[in-house]
């Protein structure tokens, strides 16, 4: 039976260049997913778009000196330019300022305030007279209150590490005009996501999701407090109650209702405007969204939250595979470091196919993994053109030569013939299996297997003997017929993943149809009709030489070594007397529990044990640490720090971190044992 599959892929920000980091998370895996399911013959429909408001924007495009709609036009366009250089197959990209997209954020928030489900609360934020209105913590600078350095930024200070609230800084000022800032009174609205722990909690159990995002989950749950869901912002959302000037509703919340305008904006493209309801508001509608593991937390518990507390009967996520992390050559993607690849000069060299496939073949499934320079080269060299292409090229050219350029009979079906048939048939099986649990490392090793497969039987039956007797032509077409059979399964297979060449092998067969509409099932059950006519092969994948991997990486430390030297470092504080470091009573200690605190976005609760005694510490890292990353962790304590109290709970002691803009990473240590000392 025809299953109904809408698949999202997390929308992208149009706040800058995607790079193959966000490719290999959340796009690549849900493009070939779409792919496979349509060759299955389901009824699939592929949605994503453009995130476009939030803070985060106002805050680029005002230092870009554009407004927040030019900023946004550009990158969403660079964005769709992208995904349309790598083949993908969405079948509506949207963008969150399309008009439609108001009416069902605002229906939501009207929904779940009307169901007692969202409440006001008046708190202090920071004021400008000058910029004339309430100021988000990126728009804020001003002294750190433990460091005293004054160009803490509105989170954190990078000169000490500490982490607050904007209205903890000593002399506010508008990070843009400079203006002070002064404490009032606002009132912001609070979505209370506690009232969800009993339906969410009973939700995710029957769910059999990848049991590290299942178990961060349930944690997730048991923390949930209330959430501010507007923002001291124009560029936004409007918030659909009287007196709301100058606030809108927070980007996160809504972004992933941006899934349900993208679908309507489809339905309306296609001339059928409710036909977005066909799929939102089915039950056997199996919804899959693709997201990095960072999106966990909206998609599995705030977003579901939202929509069980809200009037229309949505589709919940079912399925939700969370890629982990893909970085370039040892560290992140980023582009202000220099670290990155250039996508124009990328796409002048190499294929989408070459990309799509050297990123599938390494997905960060189940760890973080990395794009390698040398590594890509080994996938399109051995693989891609040494065992694929190979194939290929060889049946074909051969087929060309010897068997007048059409499928040949199979007269002469041998033993071998028969296991080699029925190889393909598992391996093709296989494979179907790899992409129904998005396993795309799977499907692509599978691919290169039964190219191998094919290989190794050419080589075996060394059809040029055979044809060169009359006697053994016979035998030399069965060989031909069985490896154009393997080619079709070759082609089929790796369809969702290189779709380009698969669909020239498929031609080069001598097929019209593509292969989605002829579909899964008939490809596999249907011989190629003997007599049908095979293409010229053509070249599939062109070899990528030493010298040129040589340069790409020439280039990446060049870029980067530019950057570096532009690099301005915090400057080194007085110096100090020995004993002044003496004083420090610094111990290895093992976390115990994490746990977040309520109300607070920075602060994790920390139980470290330092073998003397248990104790507890409240630290500043939990936008950059899920509590149970935590658990079992050696750090260093600074243990003889005077107790202080951090949103109404005693911390007695700081655990060692180094940060920079972007980054924080706690000091570990790996064998020494707890209570050791640290000098
Ligand atoms: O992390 C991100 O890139 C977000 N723009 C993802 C949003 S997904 C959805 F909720 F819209
Ligand atoms: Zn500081």
């Amino acid at each position: 039976m025809k299953e109904k599959i809408l698949i999202t892929s997390g929308l992208p920000y149009a706040n800058g260049p995607l790079h193959f980091g966000h490719i290999a998370g959340a796009y690549l895996p849900g493009d070939c997913y779409a792919r496979f399911q349509r060759l299955l013959k389901n009824d699939v429909l592929y949605i994503c778009g453009s995130d476009e408001y939030g803070v985060a924007i106002t805050l680029s495009a005002d230092l870009a000196g554009r407004t927040p709609k030019e900023h946004v036009d550009i990158f969403h366009h660079v964005n769709v330019g992208l995904f349309e250089k790598l083949n993908f197959s969405f079948d509506h990209f949207s963008r969150t300022t399309w008009e439609g997209h108001k009416q069902p954020v605002q229906q939501y928030f009207t929904d779940l305030f009307e169901n007692g489900n969202i409440e006001p609360k008046v708190t202090d934020q920071l004021y400008s007279e000058e910029d004339g209105g309430f100021l988000a913590d990126r728009y804020v600078v001003g002294t750190c209150p433990r460091c005293g350095y004054d160009q803490a930024r509105g989170d954190e200070c990078p000169q000490c590490g500490a982490s607050y609230e904007a209205t903890d800084l000593k002399n506010p000022k508008s990070k843009l005009t400079k203006a002070p800032l002064t404490l009032r009174q606002t009132k912001h609205w609070f979505i209370l996501l506690d009232k969800f722990k009993e339906r969410l909690s009973q939700w995710i159990e029957s769910k059999e999701w990848k049991p590290n995002v299942v178990n961060f989950i349930k944690h997730y749950i048991r923390n949930l407090h209330p959430r501010a869901i507007t923002r001291d912002s124009k560029w936004g959302v409007d918030i659909p109650l009287p007196n709301t000037e100058g606030k809108v509703l927070y980007v996160w919340f809504d972004a992933p209702i941006g899934y349900i305008s993208s679908t309507m904006e489809w339905a309306q493209k296609i001339g059928d405007p409710e036909k977005w309801k066909e799929y939102w508001c089915d039950e056997k509608t199996k919804l899959v969204q693709f997201i990095g593991k960072d999106n966990i937390p909206f998609h599995a518990v705030i977003f579901p939250a939202m929509t069980m507390g809200q009037n229309q009967p949505f589709k919940l996520v079912d399925e939700l595979p969370a890629n982990e992390f893909y970085n370039l050559e040892g560290r992140k993607f980023s582009k202000s470091e220099g670290w990155y690849i250039d996508l124009e000069d990328f796409f002048s060299r190499y294929t989408a196919d070459q990309i799509r496939y050297a990123i599938a073949s390494n997905a960060p499934e189940s760890s973080d993994s990395e794009f390698t320079w040398k590594d890509f080269q080994l996938r399109c060299n051995s693989e891609l053109l040494g065992k694929y292409g190979n194939l290929v090229n060889r049946v074909l050219v051969f087929a060309r030569n010897n068997c007048e350029g059409s499928i040949p009979q199979t007269l002469h079906v041998e033993e071998v013939d028969q296991e080699f048939l029925e190889q393909i048939k598992e391996l093709v099986s296989q494979a179907r299996e790899s992409y129904q649990s998005f396993r795309l490392r799977r499907a692509s090793q599978l691919i290169m297997e039964l190219a191998q497969l094919g290989n190794v039987y050419f080589e075996k039956k060394s059809p040029w003997k055979d044809a060169k007797l009359d006697a053994t032509r016979g035998k030399m077409e069965t060989t031909i017929a069985c490896c154009l059979e393997c080619l079709k399964a070759l082609a089929l297979i790796s369809y969702p993943i290189i779709p380009e060449t698969a669909s020239s092998v498929w031609k080069m067969l001598g097929n019209n149809e593509s292969l989605e509409t002829v579909g899964w099932e008939t490809v596999m059950n249907t011989p190629l009709p003997t007599h049908q006519k095979l293409l010229e092969p053509t070249i599939l994948f062109a070899k990528i030489e030493d010298e040129q991997i040589q340069q790409e990486l020439d280039k990446l430390h060049q870029m980067s070594n530019t950057v570096e030297k532009e690099v301005s470092y915090t400057p080194l504080k007085q110096q100090i007397e020995f004993p002044d470091f003496e004083k420090l009573d610094l111990r290895v200690g093992i976390i115990t529990s994490a746990t977040a605190l309520p109300k607070s976005k920075k602060l994790l609760q920390l139980q470290v044990d330092i073998g003397i005694d248990v104790r507890t510490v409240v630290s500043g890292i939990s936008q950059h640490y899920q509590p149970e990353e935590l658990i079992g962790k050696k750090v260093v304590v600074v243990a003889n720090l005077k107790p202080a109290k951090l949103m109404g709970v005693e911390s007695q002691g700081m655990i060692l971190a180094g940060a920079d803009e972007k980054a924080l990473e706690v000091l570990s240590v790996q064998n020494l044992p707890k209570g050791s000392v640290v000098s």
